[in-house]
């Protein structure tokens, strides 16, 4: 038997998979096998760096819980969630694209009749959203679901809040007959990813801010089309150029339209300064089965 050296051990590795039955897993482990072997070649990677390496990833995986996924938010900063989903989901630039889905989304979230306040409560700036949902020839989807979560004033989710275990800025939606939906909430904020974890170390050491930019959520679903996951970005905030997780894409920076009292569409309904955000949504049908 002889030694297995620097250079051969890759293909005796690779050779050793042979037999995987799967025809996808057997195109990806020996493909896995040969970077990660190149990359430890190029870098000339120490025991010292493999173990603390090692150690990084086993943290990572001990603060995973049903309520986190730290293995995700290192997948979103490392760009692999977006380079994944842009594989998957490349569509027409008329088409609304997709951005990163985040780990705010709770399945729990009420149902809420056309127009409703989804802020239930929580202090803020009011925003107005209306929404139109088209299909790739311009023709309206009726009876799309259209969820819709995000942030408070502070950059704080329903579920960061204390004492509140309601769902509150965050519904699901169904568009009418011309393909609309509207809802009342408040002007979400900026916040930081967390950063309490392996991900915030990576951040910090490599001098990466954990600001991501203020956004609305919404991922759309209608028999016969694409899921869309994606959200929406103000186009005068100051980390659309920073975002720590590589979900900002010019389509989807949005007329966020800042309003006086007394003037503009709701002056009826907004004592103070209110937003209105107007945005089509283009749906591309899904891939015949
Ligand atoms: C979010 O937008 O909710 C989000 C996305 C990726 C990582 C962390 C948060
Ligand atoms: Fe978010």
């Amino acid at each position: 038997m002889p030694d297995l050296l620097g250079d051969t051990i890759t293909d005796a590795v690779i050779s050793t998979l042979r037999d995987t039955e799967d025809a996808r897993l057997a195109e990806l482990l020996p493909a896995l096998v040969r970077h990660v072997h190149a990359f430890v070649r190029e870098v000339g990677l120490t025991q010292q760096e493999w173990a603390r390496a090692v150690d990084f990833l086993t943290r990572t995986g001990q603060l995973c819980t049903p309520a986190r996924q730290e293995f995700i938010l290192l997948s979103d900063v490392l760009g692999v969630t977006m380079l994944v989903d842009a594989l998957g989901n490349e569509r027409p630039a008329a088409a609304t694209q997709n951005s990163v889905m985040g780990p705010y989304f709770r399945d729990d979230r009420p149902r809420r009749p056309d127009g409703a306040d989804i802020s239930e409560g929580v202090p803020g700036s009011p925003l107005f959203f209306e929404g139109l949902v088209l299909d790739h020839r311009g023709a309206p989807v009726a009876g799309a679901g259209v969820d819709v979560w995000h942030s408070d004033a502070d950059g704080h989710y329903d579920i960061e809040l204390p004492d509140r275990t309601d769902p509150a800025m965050r519904a699901l939606f169904r568009t009418d007959e011309a393909g609309r939906f509207t809802f009342r909430s408040i002007r979400p904020s900026s916040y930081p990813i967390p950063g309490d974890g392996t991900v915030g170390e990576l951040m910090r050491s490599t001098g990466r801010p954990l600001m991501r930019p203020a956004h609305v959520h919404l991922l759309i679903e209608a028999p016969g089309f694409q899921r869309v996951t994606t959200m929406l970005f103000p186009s005068d905030d100051p980390y659309l150029d920073v975002d720590p997780v590589f979900g900002v894409k010019e389509s989807l920076i949005a007329a966020y339209e800042s309003h006086e009292p007394g003037t503009g569409p709701y002056r009826a309904h907004s004592e103070g300064p209110y937003t209105v955000l107007r945005h089509t949504f283009v749906l591309e049908p899904a891939p015949e089965a």
